[in-house]
């Protein structure tokens, strides 16, 4: 043990960089040079090099200090380093961490129940990444439809909509419409078939299909550029899948746990998805925790070894979910956010108004877009300039800003944010690009 621990030692001294704990400063250069070399490209990010977190903040390697405005993808609804989601995982990783669902454990119980309750389902299937929840979803729809639906074996089909965002697994590309996202990687999954968003005469003209066991759908399209549908499409959604008996699947793992203003995206019309997917901010920006949620008549379609995962539901796990959902309560989050993303885009409305760089301002709550025209300026030159200026945001297109702040943003910090975002793109002009 020793002498292998020494080894490692020794091959790590020999390396290119210095390391964390031997405290020397590294540059950002270097770090993206290290990155750059050892892992993959499968991201595109931006070039800053982060070292630390807390609350709405994060500095890079020179000490720089940014307001993050995009939240680990909204994973990170509760800001860095959450004292009370620190706490928890400290505590209960010093006390029972993995168990696996070989054996019972007392803090799955709790989830499941504070869980369940919080959102009105009878059960909870626990995944760990959004992907897995999304994919369990399609699994115990699918099962549904033949155990419930009688549709005739292998022959049930999913519908989703155009610009959908689920994932990277081959089911999720296999359900996408983004060349980037499925090219290369066929043969794709059958059965799944895509509809315009927003588009309910589409809907109800697929969902007559008697094959069909469920629509899958985010309430606010998030990675395709935070696309809000018309008031009434969740209604008209409901209604339609009732109907026609088909389980409705919403996909809150980006708009869930108050990123929109609400508890859920869809509580804004007072709606009732059969099958509820959460994940992301469910972990507390600190471990990967998911959840596929549904009531006993379509969870209990799965039994003992049909589905599962290895992590999934573990005390760890567990322990930080119960933690992030009592946060997300205690300190009003979904209230939070509702007032701080009202203030934002009026605010951002009334300056940027007059400037042509700017074609749209949209979103609810703190997931928020601004769509840039093409013909001034590129998303990723103006977040180069927002991140110069000490805010870091990300294009979702070449065209569209993403701002998500931690919902814990305050007025003070989201008022600096505006000044800044207002400021940046008041400075580009045609010229620049
Ligand atoms: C709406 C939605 N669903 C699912 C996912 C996939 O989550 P994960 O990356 O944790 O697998 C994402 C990720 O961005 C998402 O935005």
């Amino acid at each position: 043990m020793l002498s292998s621990s020494r080894k490692l030692s020794k091959l790590l001294r020999k390396l290119q960089f210095p390391l964390q704990s031997e405290n020397r400063s590294i540059s950002t250069q270097d770090v993206i040079k290290r990155e750059n070399k050892h892992a993959a490209h499968n991201y595109h990010p931006l070039p800053v090099a982060l070292t630390k977190g807390e609350g709405v903040h994060v500095w890079d390697v020179e000490g720089k200090r940014y307001i993050d405005f995009l939240s680990g993808y909204s994973a990170n609804n509760f800001g860095h380093c959450h004292p009370e989601i620190v706490k928890a995982i400290q505590r209960q990783s010093a006390i029972l961490h993995h168990t696996s669902r070989a054996f019972f454990c007392d803090a799955l119980g709790e989830y499941a129940q504070i869980i369940t309750k919080l959102f009105g389902y009878d059960k909870v299937l626990p995944m760990n990444t959004g992907v897995e929840a999304a994919e369990t979803a399609c699994k115990l729809a699918r099962k549904w439809g033949y155990r419930k639906k009688k549709i005739p074996s292998n022959e049930a089909r999913i519908i989703f909509a155009a610009n959908n965002f689920w994932g990277r697994s081959l089911a999720a590309v296999s359900a996408s419409t983004d060349p980037v996202c499925f090219e290369g990687y066929g043969p794709f999954l059958p059965g799944f078939t895509c509809i315009p968003y927003n588009d309910l005469t589409a809907l109800e003209k697929i969902l007559q299909d008697p094959l069909v066991c469920a629509f899958m759908v985010e309430p606010i399209q998030g990675e395709a550029g935070i696309i809000v549908p018309d008031e009434g499409y969740l209604r008209g959604v409901r209604k339609l899948c009732t109907r026609y008996n088909v389980l409705w699947i919403a996909d809150e793992i980006q708009t869930g746990l108050g990123r929109t203003g609400r508890r859920l995206a869809v509580d804004y019309e007072e709606v009732k998805p059969d099958i509820l997917v959460l994940g992301k901010a469910l972990g507390g920006g600190v471990y990967p925790v998911s959840a596929a949620l549904a009531d006993d008549d379509v969870m209990m379609v799965i039994e003992p070894g049909s589905h599962g995962s290895t992590f999934g539901g573990n005390p760890l796990g567990s322990r930080v979910a119960i933690k992030a959902l009592e946060v997300l309560e205690e300190e009003r989050l979904s209230e939070r956010a509702f007032e701080s993303g009202e203030k934002f885009r009026s605010e951002l409305k009334d300056r940027l108004g007059n400037n042509e760089l700017v074609n749209q301002i949209r979103g609810k709550g703190l997931l928020n877009a601004v769509e840039i025209n093409r013909n001034f300026a590129d998303a990723w030159d103006v977040c180069l300039k927002l991140k110069e200026n000490g805010l870091l945001a990300k294009p979702t297109h070449e065209d569209i800003i993403r701002f998500s702040p931690p919902l814990i943003i305050d007025d003070e910090q989201l008022q600096e944010s505006i000044s800044i975002i207002v400021d940046t793109l008041n400075s580009v002009k045609p010229a620049d690009n």
